[in-house]
């Protein structure tokens, strides 16, 4: 039926795409630079997955539910292949890079496979006359320098970095993303300058470990203003933050994750002093057991973990913070999640994000037999630390009723669409009555706060209104 496409309101004898992600904020930029790069070779995105005639998934392999979400959509793919054999399924990201080549064993259906990064890895697939499936599973540094298509235009991605040098025992993301290469200062300080030239007015930086940032690095020229005949330095994070807080036109940056091990004070004075760097830190704890993160390989105790927040507290005393914790860690007895939960108890996090231990293929944590814990206990454990988080989350949005905020505009609300949607420095939703429109900064009257999200009144003051 030809007039079918017409009247979905596509344009006839263009090539449609439809892409899924799972899992981080990395997964979402390289998805943004897949999209760019689609449309760059003149395709266009379709509405459904019936519609598309390369259907895209970009994969997760974090946690085990990650990977079954993932194969329950690929079995629609299959469906839609068979329909129509000469659509294209490819499949990108961590899960793929984690089986590699078994991902065609197992699903035969598969035209094309590529792991985290390798985005220019599907145009080259898409542009060669390969009829034979192809994996691409080498890893190569940075392969950027892909145009986005960004979701909001006014906020973007940076990844400074790709891979990880850390070995935490649970964790997949050293063999998917391989070893940590850190991109050069200048080429990131260009590619922001053309952010903003776009129109982005909030950053946020990317990397499996933001914070170790530069290590890799060749030492470069002194530190402007150092003395005469000072030593050459290797770039640091906190210094790529206050290269990037000079950018004109950028007000808020953001990154994540750093690791805490690698939370030096430079960084911190950072949301102190420098006007764009926001207020909030995500700051991931694991465990407030030292034995515990031991045997994660975090490389830090719980003593250094409050010590870093104690240094946060001192110099930007009002920041957000928020983390990641794992519950069921092989060996974590009662007293050790007392420990996790009396160091929730010190922090008082404005929120964090709860994750039951899952083992992972390859990994460390995996091979331990001894002190697995029972699954109910893990559930028991997790609603008690998650009632525990919200309970703080609650207390300390508190102190932002009476407030006035500076809010950068997203949208309508996701709860009632007369009210606005925008976040706040410290990373808080806040819907509001208001006239604002999405990347606009604007001023918000907090008047009410839950766990989530904060409730205001746009300030219109001094606003000049249409
Ligand atoms: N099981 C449960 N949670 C995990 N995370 C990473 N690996 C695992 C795992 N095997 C969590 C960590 C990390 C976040 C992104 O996911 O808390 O910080
Ligand atoms: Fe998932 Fe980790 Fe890969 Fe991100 S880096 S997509 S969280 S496995």
């Amino acid at each position: 039926m030809g007039g079918a496409a017409a009247d979905c309101g596509y344009a006839s004898g263009v090539k449609r795409y439809h892409l899924t992600t799972f899992g981080c904020q990395m997964n979402e930029h390289d998805s943004e630079r897949m999209k760019g790069m689609l449309h760059a070779l003149g395709y266009e995105e379709a509405r459904a997955r019936a519609d598309a005639d390369l259907i895209l998934f970009n994969t997760c392999s974090i946690r085990e539910t990650a990977d079954s979400r993932f194969v329950a959509h690929l079995g629609e793919a299959k469906r839609l292949k068979r329909e129509r054999p000469e659509r294209v399924v490819g499949v990108g990201g961590c899960w793929a890079q984690s089986v590699k080549e078994e991902v065609f064993e197992r699903f035969p259906f598969v035209d094309v496979a590529f792991g985290p990064g390798q985005v220019h890895r599907l145009a080259e697939f898409l542009t060669s006359d390969s009829l034979s499936a192809q994996g691409y599973f080498e890893f190569e540094g940075f392969t950027g320098h892909l145009p986005a298509r960004r979701e909001r235009p006014f906020q973007g991605w940076l990844q400074i970095s790709v891979g990880c040098n850390c070995a935490c025992s649970y964790c997949i993301v050293p063999s998917t993303r391989g070893r940590e290469a850190s991109r050069p200062p200048q080429e990131l300080v260009e590619e922001v300058h053309a952010m903003a030239a776009d129109g982005v007015r909030e950053v946020t930086l990317l990397g499996q470990n933001v914070n170790s940032y530069g290590r890799d690095l060749p030492a470069g020229a002194p530190a402007p203003g150092a003395p005469a005949g000072s030593r050459r330095q290797k770039p640091t994070f906190a210094g790529l933050l206050a290269l990037l807080d000079g950018v004109e036109g950028i007000e808020r940056i953001r990154y994540t994750s750093p690791h805490p091990k690698d939370m030096r004070e430079d960084v911190i004075r950072a949301h102190a002093e420098l006007a764009s760097v926001c207020e909030h830190i995500h700051l991931p704890l694991q465990s407030g057991s030292s034995r515990i993160l031991k045997a994660m390989r975090r490389t830090y105790d719980r003593e250094r973990y409050l010590d870093r927040v104690a240094l946060i507290r001192e110099h930007v005393p009002d920041a957000s913070l928020s983390t990641d914790i794992i519950v069921g860690f092989p060996g974590e007895t009662e007293e050790d999640f007392e420990q996790t939960l009396a160091v929730v108890d010190a922090v008082r996090y404005d929120s964090a994000f709860t994750f039951i231990f899952s083992p992972r293929r390859g990994t460390e944590a995996a091979g331990i037999a001894e002190g697995v814990v029972a699954h109910p206990v893990k559930v028991a454990r997790m609603e008690r630390l998650v009632e525990r988080v919200q309970q703080h989350a609650r207390e300390r949005a508190q102190r932002f009723v009476g407030r006035t905020v500076e809010v950068l505009v997203e949208g309508t609300s996701r709860t009632d669409p007369d009210k606005i949607r925008g976040r706040t420095r410290h990373n808080k939703v806040v819907n509001f009555d208001g006239v604002a429109v999405p990347g606009e900064l604007t001023h918000v009257r907090v008047t009410g706060a839950s766990s989530q999200t904060l409730i205001g009144e746009e300030m219109l003051v001094g606003r000049a209104v249409a």
